[in-house]
C-alpha cells in the first residue's frame, strides 16, 4: 500500500505543495517534525518538513523545492497517484511555549520549513515578528499564510524587487539596533550562511536562537550517521536529536563542508534523468 495524494499546488519556480492520506502519521506528528519519503521502489529516501496537518482527512502537507532527481520525480506525482513508502514523524518537536516577543526568519525555501512554526507560536500567544527573505519577489513564498499570522510582517529581497532589498538578518539587525526592541526568542530556518549569519548576530544581543539543520540523511532513526552535526562541540544525530538545535552551539561550517560533498553527484543524477526525460 502506498500513501494517495490528495492535493497538489505549484507554489512558485520549481517549488510544489503536496497533501498526501497519511493517517497515522498526522495523528500522532507535532510542528518542527519530519517524514521520510521514498517516492518509488529503488529511489532515494528524503528527509521533508511536515508543514501542516489535518487530523480530520488524516492527512499531511509537505512543500519541496526541485533540486534534484527525487524531487523531481515528486514534482511529477499527479492527485490520485501514491507515494511508495512513508516514515514518520521523526525528531524532536519544537519546543512551543509563550516566550513573548519571537522574531522568525525565513530564508528562500526555509520558509516551508518556517511556517508551521509560526502556525504553532501563534496559538499560544506569541508577539510574532516574520521576516521573509528571497533572492527576488518571485521566490517569495507562503506569503498571504505568513501575514495572517504575524504581528509584523516584512519581506527583504536580495534585489529589491519587493520589500526591503538586502538579507533577512539586515532587517533583524535594524529591529535590533534602530528600533531597539526586546526580542526573546528567535527562529531561522534557510541556508546554512543565513543561519550562521543570524546567530553570530543574536549571540551579540544575547537572544537564545533556534534553528532548523538540513544534513543528508538515509534511515532517520538514529543508526546510520550520515544526518551527523556537531553541536556543543559533540556529534548529535539531526533525525533524533534534531533537527532543531540552539545556534549558537552549532558548528556551521562543519555543516556547509559536509553540504558540499554530493554537489556533483546530485547535479549528474539530476542531468541524467532529464535526458531520461526529454527535458
Ligand atoms: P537563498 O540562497 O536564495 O537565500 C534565501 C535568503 O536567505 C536570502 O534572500 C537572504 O535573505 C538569506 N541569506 C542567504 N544567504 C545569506 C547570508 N550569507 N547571510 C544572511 N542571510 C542570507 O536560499 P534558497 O536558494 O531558497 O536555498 C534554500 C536553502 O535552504 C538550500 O540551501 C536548502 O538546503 C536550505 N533549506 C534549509 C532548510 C532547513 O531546514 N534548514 C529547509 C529547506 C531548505
Ligand atoms: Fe541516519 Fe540520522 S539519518 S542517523
Amino acid at each position: 500500500m502506498g500513501y494517495r495524494v490528495l492535493e497538489r499546488k505549484e507554489l512558485g519556480p520549481d517549488a510544489n505543495l503536496l497533501v498526501i492520506k497519511a493517517p497515522y502519521v498526522a495523528k500522532s506528528a507535532r510542528p518542527g517534525q519530519f517524514i521520510i519519503l521514498r517516492v518509488y521502489e529503488k529511489g532515494e529516501r528524503i528527509p521533508l518538513t511536515i508543514v501542516d496537518i489535518d487530523k480530520k482527512r488524516g492527512a499531511i502537507t509537505i512543500i519541496f523545492q526541485v533540486v534534484g532527481k527525487t524531487t523531481k520525480y515528486l514534482s511529477l506525482i499527479k492527485v490520485g497517484e501514491e507515494i511508495k513508502d512513508l516514515l514518520g514523524p521523526l525528531g524532536t518537536p519544537t519546543e512551543i511555549r509563550k516566550f513573548g516577543v519571537v522574531a522568525t526568519l525565513g530564508g528562500g525555501f526555509g520558509t516551508a520549513v518556517l511556517y508551521p512554526l509560526v502556525k504553532a507560536l501563534k496559538e499560544v500567544d506569541n508577539y510574532l515578528i516574520v521576516i521573509n527573505g528571497a533572492r527576488n519577489e518571485k521566490l517569495l513564498i507562503l506569503e498571504d499564510e505568513l501575514k495572517e499570522l504575524s504581528d509584523e510582517y516584512y519581506v527583504t529581497t536580495d534585489d529589491g524587487s519587493k520589500g526591503v532589498k538586502g538579507f533577512v538578518t539586515d532587517l533583524l539587525q535594524e529591529i535590533l539596533e534602530k528600533e531597539n526592541k526586546k526580542i526573546d526568542r528567535v527562529f531561522a530556518v534557510g541556508p546554512v550562511p543565513m543561519m550562521k549569519a543570524t546567530s553570530e548576530l543574536t549571540k551579540k544581543y544575547g537572544i537564545k536562537t533556534i534553528v532548523s539543520l538540513n544534513p543528508v540523511m538515509v534511515d532517520g532513526t538514529g543508526m546510520c550517521g550520515a544526518c551527523r552535526v556537531e553541536v556543543d562541540g559533540e556529534t548529535k544525530f539531526t533525525c533524533v536529536d534534531g533537527p532543531e538545535f540552539d545556534a549558537h552551539k552549532v558548528n556551521f561550517d562543519l555543516l556547509m563542508r559536509r553540504l558540499r560533498m554530493y554537489n556533483k553527484e546530485e547535479r549528474i543524477s539530476l542531468n541524467t534523468f532529464r535526458k531520461l526525460k526529454n527535458e
